[in-house]
């Protein structure tokens, strides 16, 4: 008796100073799966000015003229502190008859000289950095009197002025002046400041502004940051627009890509679907201008060297909201628009979208894949619809894969209705959503071990795991939720076969101006992060690997969750390395000790490791790396790896593999 108490206590004792033991054993020798290179992708979605406002480099809100209210973002000249005598000028918007597209252009009547000011106070101000040179330009058309010059100014809250230049209109035929600005100070939230120097009437449109150190440099660019981030995770793909935008509220406010091509200022603003629709963050001024349209999201799929992937609707409007409907026999356009797609994007240039993507400086095709069909649709509605497409798209181009809804939620009555049917119909690929406690990502690590392995393959394409409740605006991306996040990604990857696309939702965040929390990005208009779950996803998409190799505990059970511990390996044949992923969501030390079976290992082993000592922390603007990865090396020794993970860790090990 004596001898069971003395062991219980040192069996406790050794758990405590050594923390939970783990033996492990690696199979080497059989792949159990290829992995995808599109396993860890993007989802981009306009929510939370991750567009206009965020990677859009456009620094002028309302260019054209073309909000609801044609003057929004234009702070009114004789209201404003700047104005200096009311009767200086006056600005009114004038509709025109040229184009269905961009039919507003602001009228500037002049009176007194340099006296008039027209501000835009861009998105939420505008973040300008000191030394940095800006482009600015506009259309214009001189109608009488003689106004000499415009200038242009970044001003600062108290009016101050830090960077000037200034353009000579002097044509009465539409003509587009660019100058450049240089900042003197680094600001966050500036306005630009237009002055006019004679007197006399102009007709302006497009006033437009951005940095010139756009993402490859380019001048209807992206914010350079912004797309490094995106970069740096090495996606398998890029999904776009979204997200609810493709569905739109009505289906006359849904999103229409070829309203999104061509010439920007030919581009039909839209009302941004997340505009109003949570009235505790409502964003009045949330509009989609679409200079980020169809054409500059190919290229940026492109420079980043990931998969296309768009979503188009489906004759369905939310069906959260208005949920209309198109009939059967009225869905003939929506259907042209996605085999318009593929051409646009794939075809030659012979071809009429061949010829408009050519036309706007891109011969090649951009060779797409893949392509979605309705967002997360459900119900008989969606198969009916479904079904329509997919007849269409793979009579004409047989080699798409099609991406399908499975509606909102990863379980219940919708759920289940979509997975018989897209089992029924061979479907290529289904999209589920899960935007679930972060307890729901640890406890369902299992989730795709028991799919049929002869069904459709998946795309965990919206998930996010939500601190207090979904779209709540206190949840937090803390690092519980990231942490719970790799446990479940565990079993993405053990389930390679069948899972070939997965994806955090929502992307970007405007600190200043986002709808919906928790994602992936934080960005203000000088600075961003990635967040903790930025740095789980970027783990593994850059260890994706090539080959899903097994891990077990001794007795053969797969490493799900017990005492807290989550495990998945893959093997990267094309560098010759194992990559190990160890997940400790108990707050207990674990003690593993890894065994490798048929591969002899080389002797160093790289460990990266993601932790933090609160499961509330967070990183932010002040302090953004405060959760990021931190490198070490350990020692192989006889083909044996044993390492300690601390509480709340996320580790991977990387391995070399000897021939
Ligand atoms: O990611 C935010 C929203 O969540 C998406 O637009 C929608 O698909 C989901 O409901």
């Amino acid at each position: 008796m004596k001898k069971i108490i003395i062991s219980i206590i040192l069996f406790i004792f050794a758990n405590i100073v050594y923390g939970q033991f783990n033996k492990l054993v690696v199979d080497a020798s059989i792949s159990k799966a290829k992995i995808q290179p599109t396993m860890y992708g993007i989802f981009f979605e306009d929510i939370n000015f991750a567009a206009d406002g965020g990677l859009y480099a456009e620094m002028i809100k309302n260019r054209g003229f073309e909000f609801e209210e044609p003057m929004m973002g234009w702070l009114e000249p004789n209201t404003n502190r700047f104005s200096l005598n009311k009767n200086s000028g006056d600005a009114e918007i004038i509709k025109t008859q040229d184009s269905k597209s961009n039919r507003n252009i602001c009228r500037v009547s002049i009176n007194n000289d340099k006296r008039y000011v027209l501000l835009n106070e861009g998105f939420r101000g505008m973040g300008i950095k000191k030394d940095a040179l800006y482009r600015l330009s506009l259309n214009a058309s001189v109608q009488s009197g003689d106004i000499r010059k415009i200038n242009f100014a970044f001003v600062n809250k108290d009016g101050k002025e830090f960077g000037n230049s200034s353009i000579m209109p002097d044509r009465k035929n539409w003509t587009t002046y660019t100058t450049k600005l240089k900042a003197t100070a680094t600001e966050a939230n500036a306005k630009l400041k237009i002055t006019f120097e004679g007197t006399g009437v102009i007709d302006l449109d497009m006033i437009s502004l951005f940095l010139e150190d756009t993402w490859k440099g380019r001048k209807n660019g992206l914010r350079k940051d912004l797309v490094q981030l995106l970069y740096d995770l090495k996606p398998g793909f890029l999904r776009f627009p979204g997200g609810c935008i493709v569905e739109g509220r009505t289906l006359a406010k849904r999103y229409q890509w070829k309203n999104t091509v061509g010439p920007v200022e030919d581009r039909t603003v839209l009302i941004n679907r997340w505009n109003t629709e949570f009235k505790h963050r409502l964003t009045p001024d949330y509009f989609q201008n679409f200079g980020l349209g169809f054409f500059e999201y190919f290229q940026l799929a492109e420079d980043i060297g990931t998969e296309p992937l768009p979503i188009l609707n489906c004759g369905m409007a939310c069906q959260f909201n208005t949920a209309e409907l198109v009939p059967l026999d009225k869905l003939d356009p929506y259907v042209q628009d996605a085999l318009d797609l593929i051409e646009f994007a794939n075809g030659p240039v012979s071809s009429k979208w061949g010829k408009v993507r050519r036309d706007m400086g891109h011969p090649k095709p951009f060779n797409m894949k893949y392509i979605g069909i309705g967002n997360e649709q459900w119900g008989q509605q969606y198969i009916d619809r479904y079904k329509i497409f997919v007849k269409a798209i793979k009579t004409k181009y047989p080699g798409i894969k099609i991406v399908s809804a499975a509606g909102p939620y990863p379980d219940g009555e919708l759920f289940d209705y979509a997975m018989d049917k897209m089992k029924k119909l061979y479907a290529d690929i289904v999209d589920e959503h899960y935007y679930k406690p972060p307890e729901w990502f640890r406890e369902n690590t299992t989730r795709y071990d028991s799919y049929d392995r002869n069904g459709p393959k998946i795309f965990a394409g919206e998930y996010a795991a939500q601190s207090v409740a979904i779209a709540s605006p206190d949840n937090k991306n803390n690092w519980e939720c990231a942490l719970s996040e790799a446990a479940f990604m565990t079993g993405l990857e053990r389930n390679a076969d069948i899972v070939v696309m997965s994806s955090y939702a929502p992307l970007f965040a405007n600190a200043n101006a986002w709808q919906w929390t928790p994602d992936l990005i934080w960005f203000n208009n000088l600075s961003s992060y990635g967040t903790p779950n930025y740095y789980v996803q970027k783990m593994y998409s850059t260890h994706r690997g090539t080959d899903l190799l097994s891990i077990s505990f001794e007795d053969g059970k797969t490493v799900t969750g017990q005492n807290g511990l989550y495990s998945s390996v893959v093997k990267d044949s094309d560098s010759g390395e194992l990559f190990i992923k160890l997940v400790n969501t108990s707050g207990k030390l674990q003690q593993v000790f890894i065994e490798l079976e048929n591969q002899k290992l080389a002797d160093k082993a790289d460990v990266l490791k993601l932790t933090s000592e609160n499961l509330s922390d967070v990183n932010s603007f002040d302090n953004p790396n405060k959760i990021s990865p931190v490198e070490s090396q350990i020692n192989v020794e006889n083909n044996h790896i044993k390492t300690g993970i601390e509480p709340y860790t996320f580790l991977i090990l990387k391995i070399g593999l000897k021939q």
